[in-house]
């Protein structure tokens, strides 16, 4: 049987090495199996749960898509488009959010850390964001769902609103119900200034990420100020949870070269870390610098950008159009 795929990654700005290495990475090995169809969203709806520049926005949507394209994902190969460009998202969103239950919400751990101490200034939005997300994956029957470990329980809500849904209007099997494809190599890219904290675009410090708009020296320079501890490189036997930026940085490492933690172990064991963090800036430059070069140089053909999601958004919301027509059927519309 085919595989469908649909991921989203949210045009904020910033998209940095974690995104890369737990997501869009995994978006290009996917796109380029057999029997594989792909669905890759730019999630502007989602980004706007929180306040945006729309001038910043517009930016950050190109230079998503930038990044996707740079990366290795192939218009030609997926279906690459921005989520606002298909209404079908937004009303699936509605209709599910009637399915959703309050209860099921609550627990959403993104919610309470994004919506922080005050959750009575938070966006309706920022609450319903995880329905959202179920309409997107829902609407395109898809059966696997690539994302990071941090979107687990999100993936995990939209489970339990397809079953639901096919449950209440006693239409079995109508919802797919996804699968998550997690790698399984590391659970999250951390900070490179503190390895308890994850890697992200809203960190103040730009020393805390390596952005995939980095050029070479800025790579370098990163991992040289990159924080770790004062015992030597690890043995293969030891155990790194009280090391998390020593194993933060071995994760990255590995999974770059995709290998496993414990070969990347042996090849460093009593090595000094200086060796390390040569060997890792100068695999970082090999893999990364690439794509920062054919990110600027595709910002400067727009044309050429606008049309990969033109020519997208048709052929999504083909896909999405017939199946909101059928949910609105089931429910008696
Ligand atoms: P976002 O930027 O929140 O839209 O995330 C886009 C994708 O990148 C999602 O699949 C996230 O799970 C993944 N992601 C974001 N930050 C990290 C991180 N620090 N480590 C691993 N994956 C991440
Ligand atoms: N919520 C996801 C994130 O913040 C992005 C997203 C939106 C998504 N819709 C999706 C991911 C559908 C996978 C499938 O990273």
């Amino acid at each position: 049987m085919s595989k469908k795929i649909f991921s989203g990654v949210q045009p904020s700005g910033n998209l940095h090495l974690g995104n890369y290495l737990g997501a869009i990475k995994n978006f290009v090995e996917l796109q380029n199996e057999k029997n594989t169809e792909c669905v890759y969203c730019i999630v502007d709806l989602h980004a706007i749960t929180v306040k945006q520049d729309p001038k910043e926005l517009r930016k950050n949507i190109k230079e998503t898509l930038a990044a996707f394209i740079a990366s290795g994902l192939n218009e030609k190969k997926s279906i690459i488009f921005n989520q606002s460009s298909v209404p079908a998202h937004s009303e699936g969103a509605w209709i599910l959010s009637c399915v959703a239950r309050m209860g099921w919400l609550n627990r959403m751990t993104q919610f309470k850390e994004k919506a922080g101490k005050d959750k009575e200034k938070a966006s309706v939005g920022l609450y319903a964001y995880p329905v959202l997300m179920a309409s997107d994956i829902l609407l395109y029957d898809s059966t696997h769902v690539p994302v990071g470990n941090d979107q687990k329980q999100h993936l995990e809500l939209c489970r339990d609103i397809a079953q639901r849904f096919n449950n209440d209007f006693e239409a079995p099997n109508f919802l797919k119900v996804p699968e998550p494809l997690i790698q399984k190599s590391f659970s999250r890219i951390m900070s490179l200034k503190d390895g308890t904290k994850k890697m992200s675009k809203s960190d103040p410090s730009d020393l805390s990420r390596i952005n995939l708009t980095d050029d070479k020296d800025k790579i370098i320079n990163k991992i040289k100020k990159a924080k770790t501890d004062t015992l030597p490189m690890p043995s293969s036997e030891e155990n790194l949870e009280n090391r998390p930026e020593v194993k933060n940085l071995l994760e990255i490492y590995s999974s770059l070269l995709n290998q496993s933690v414990e070969k990347s172990k042996i090849e460093f064991s009593g090595k000094n870390f200086s060796d390390f963090k040569e060997k890792l800036f100068n695999l970082l430059v090999e893999k990364i610098e690439p794509i920062s070069r054919e990110i600027k140089k595709l910002l400067d053909n727009e044309k050429y950008l606008d049309e990969i999601l033109l020519k997208g958004s048709e052929k999504a919301n083909e896909i999405a159009s017939k199946k909101i027509l059928e949910i609105k059927k089931i429910i008696g519309f």
